[in-house]
């Protein structure tokens, strides 16, 4: 029997409320060169992957302004658009570039506001789905930072406003400004620092979008828990990590990342996997 790769078997999930996605979506972080910097070694390839994701049922692609930079942007408009009314394009700003796997803060808010507009015309939309600010520059004071999103959200340019590596605090220093929609903080199997903000995120409905979510650390290493779990579904054990997330909350949205096809319908699949309830407790001890 052939199974059809859905990631619609993830279910779905409303962002802000009134933004529907399913829930495992895809990083466009690594459709660029080494270092997130540049080109992609294949273009063509990119593309296919970029174009792959409507076909799986993947409705939300995360990017950002600074992978590439303006690299992945423009591959995902150079493969999909006129975008499908169902594709929800999150993308991120606050971060610049320097060089390959150089990344500095910039949160000054007239440059928020200009990387808001660059993103627009590079996504070729009138509105961003979902504006997220890539780190608090921790040299401007935060309100400035939260009111520029505030002011880009009454403006129209931005539909939704999400916040990345935040703590509970600064998510509800935030929220007193503007609604904030999803939170994107390291998250997986094996690293579960942001436990609390990923609490405070279900407590309140918002989005939780783990990045880097099929790292699994020690626990895959071959004998370890997730390599277990892996061997007894004939898994792979990046499959497991993301059924894991998918269990863990029904507000995370998993959004692994590739520039190859196969491990696109690799992850994908991880959305039929249902991990029993010895698996997550295997899981849950060792992490
Ligand atoms: N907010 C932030 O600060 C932040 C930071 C980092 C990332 N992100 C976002 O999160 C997304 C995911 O994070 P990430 O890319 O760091 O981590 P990830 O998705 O957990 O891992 C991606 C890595 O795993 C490999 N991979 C993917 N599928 C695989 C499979 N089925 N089997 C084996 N290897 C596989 C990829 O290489 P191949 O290309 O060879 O498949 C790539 O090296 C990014 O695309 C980006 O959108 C956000």
């Amino acid at each position: 029997m052939t199974t059809t790769i859905t990631a619609s078997a993830s279910g779905t999930f409303d962002i802000g409320g009134d933004l529907p996605v399913t829930r495992l979506g895809f990083g466009a972080m690594r459709i660029t060169g080494a270092g997130i910097w540049g080109d992609p070694p294949d273009h063509d390839r990119a593309l296919e992957v970029l174009r792959r994701l409507p076909e799986l049922g993947v409705d939300f692609i995360d990017t950002a302004d600074s992978y590439g930079p303006a690299v992945s942007e423009e591959l995902i408009r150079e493969a999909l658009h006129p975008y499908r009314d169902d594709l929800v394009v999150a993308t991120k700003a606050g971060l610049v570039r320097t060089g390959p796997d150089q990344w500095h803060q910039l949160g000054d808010p007239s440059y928020l506001r200009q990387c808001c507009h660059l993103s627009l015309r590079r996504l070729g939309v009138e509105r961003i789905d979902l504006f997220q600010l890539h780190r608090i520059d921790s040299n401007v004071p935060r309100e400035q930072q939260f009111e520029v999103l505030a002011d880009l959200r009454r403006e129209g340019l931005v539909r939704h406003v999400g916040l990345s590596e935040v703590s509970v605090e600064e998510i509800e220093a935030a929220r007193e400004i503007v609604p904030i929609s999803t939170v994107q903080n390291l998250y997986n199997v094996g690293n579960r620092q942001s436990e609390a903000v990923l609490e405070h995120c279900t407590e309140h409905g918002i989005g939780f979008i783990p990045w880097f979510p099929l790292a699994a650390g020690d626990l895959a290493k071959p004998g370890g828990p997730v390599a277990e779990v892996a061997a007894r579904h004939g898994a792979a054990a990046s499959q497991v990590a993301l059924a894991w997330l998918l269990q863990r909350s029904l507000v995370i949205l998993p959004i692994p990342g590739t520039g190859s096809v196969q491990h696109l319908e690799e992850n994908v699949a991880a959305a039929q996997l249902r991990l029993s309830d010895e698996d997550v407790a295997l899981l849950d001890a060792a992490a």
